[in-house]
């Protein structure tokens, strides 16, 4: 198969290793795997969320839901990137601290980047179909500005508190993916041949890359909760980036 060029939307993650793009077998596997594991233990704000994803946009998985759910998936790390860029003002004198937050900067631009992939990928796909302006565009633009304030408030406050709630909407997005390849059988026949598979990579079918999507979710969520597990400020990433 023609997988296609591997870009920054999958290659390289520094600290955390690579986000690779898989075979068809090992997203089937991945997809298997997130479909048999619990989901986590949301916290308050997480599952206010995702109840108010499912009164505006209801219950059912569709389309336009996973474009505003990938919307709103890239404003914790705008958030981070912009406290961070802060703390490194005030304490670039501290050169092996500003050091660590710097690469927790990289890493954060580099989610963002993945997470615009999805959501370019998203607005191709549902590019057909009539929506009014106030739900496709307002209504997402004010979740993500309320979304953002959160991540960024909880953050200043208490970092692992931020990176608990990105967990919570990671593996949300991680079960919701799965769950939505596993409800559209058909899905396995339908090519993607979209703009993007220069920049995201090539896939066989659209099942395949809404596993692939799926399974980067899972990655920010595990790189979220490490940073949950390791809460200092500025150590947050892996120890061996430091
Ligand atoms: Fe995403
Ligand atoms: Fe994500």
């Amino acid at each position: 198969m023609e997988t296609g060029p591997i870009t920054e939307a999958i290659g390289e993650r520094p600290p955390f290793g690579p986000i690779r793009r898989l075979e068809h077998d090992e997203l089937v596997a991945e997809q298997e795997a997130t479909l048999a594991s619990p989901r986590r233990s949301y916290s308050l704000s997480a599952r206010a969320l995702f109840t108010t994803m499912d009164v505006l946009y209801g219950k059912e998985r569709t389309l336009e839901k996973f474009r505003v759910l990938e919307l709103v998936a890239r404003v914790p790390y705008q958030a981070w990137e912009n406290v961070a860029y802060v703390a490194m003002t005030h304490t670039a004198r501290r050169r092996g601290f500003a050091r660590r937050v710097f690469d927790r900067v990289r890493t954060a631009r580099w989610e963002q980047d993945n997470e615009q992939w999805h959501l370019l990928i998203m607005e191709e796909l549902t590019a057909g179909e009539r929506r009014g302006f106030v739900r496709s565009r307002i209504v997402p633009q004010v979740l993500a500005f309320a979304y953002y304030q959160l991540s960024w408030a909880l953050y200043v406050v208490r970092p692992a508190w931020s990176y608990r709630l990105n967990s919570d909407f990671e593996d949300h997005a991680e079960h919701e993916y799965a769950l939505f390849v596993a409800e559209h059988p058909e899905w396995e026949h339908v090519p993607y041949e979209g703009e993007f598979t220069a920049d995201f990579g090539a896939f066989d079918s659209l099942a395949d890359l809404f596993r692939q999507i799926g399974y980067d979710e899972r990655l920010h969520k595990l790189e979220s909760e490490h940073n949950m597990a390791n809460p200092r400020f500025g150590d947050e990433i892996s120890p061996a980036a430091s």
